[in-house]
C-alpha cells in the first residue's frame, strides 16, 4: 500500500514536471530568441527528457507493483493506448531536442545567431501538438484506471 502510495505520488509530480516544462519550451518559442532563451531551451528540453526517463521507470514500477496487478494494465486496451501516446510524444520530442542543441552550437560559434522565424515557429507547432497529445493521455489513463468498471 505505501510502495503503490510512493509510486503514485512520484508519477504525479513527474507528470507536472514534464507539462511545466513543455509549457515553459513553448512559451519561450512564442517571444524573441537570444542566446539566454537558447541556454534555457537546452536547459529545460533536458529537465522534460529526464522527466520522461523516470515516468517511465516510475510507470513500469506502477504496473508491476501497484495494488492493481500487472495483469489489470497488460490486458487493458486504455493502457495500451496511453503507452503508445507517450511513445509518440517521446519520438516526437528528438526533433526539437536535436534542433536546440544545433541551435546553442550556432550561437557558441556565433554570438550574433538568431534561429530562423520559420524554424522557431515548426518547433513552437511541434511543441504544441505535443501538449495536445498529453492531454489525450491524460484522458487514456483516467480511463485506464476504471477499465471495466466503466
Ligand atoms: C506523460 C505521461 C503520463 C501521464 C500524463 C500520465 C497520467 C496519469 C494519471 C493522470 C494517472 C491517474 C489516473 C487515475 O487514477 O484516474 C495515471 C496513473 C497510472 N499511470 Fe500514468 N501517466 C503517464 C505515463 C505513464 C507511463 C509511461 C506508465 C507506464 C509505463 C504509466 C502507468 C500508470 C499506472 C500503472 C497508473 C495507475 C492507474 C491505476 O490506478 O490503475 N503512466 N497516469
Amino acid at each position: 500500500m505505501l510502495t503503490d502510495f510512493l509510486l503514485a505520488s512520484l508519477h504525479h509530480l513527474l507528470v507536472f514536471g514534464l507539462v511545466a516544462m513543455l509549457v515553459a519550451e513553448s512559451v519561450l518559442l512564442g517571444g524573441a530568441i537570444d542566446r539566454r532563451v537558447l541556454q534555457r531551451l537546452a536547459g529545460l528540453d533536458m529537465g522534460y527528457g529526464i522527466c520522461a526517463v523516470l515516468l517511465i521507470l516510475v510507470g513500469i514500477g506502477r504496473v508491476v507493483a501497484g495494488i492493481k496487478g500487472h495483469d489489470f494494465y497488460l490486458h487493458n486496451p486504455w493502457f495500451h493506448a496511453k503507452l503508445g501516446t507517450f511513445v509518440v510524444v517521446g519520438v516526437l520530442s528528438v526533433l526539437p531536442t536535436v534542433r536546440f542543441l544545433r541551435w546553442r552550437k550556432a550561437a557558441a560559434a556565433n554570438p550574433i545567431f538568431v534561429p530562423g522565424d520559420a524554424e522557431v515557429a515548426g518547433m513552437r507547432r511541434l511543441v504544441r501538438f505535443e501538449l495536445i497529445l498529453l492531454a489525450a493521455v491524460f484522458v487514456f489513463a483516467a480511463a485506464m484506471a476504471r477499465h471495466g468498471g466503466l
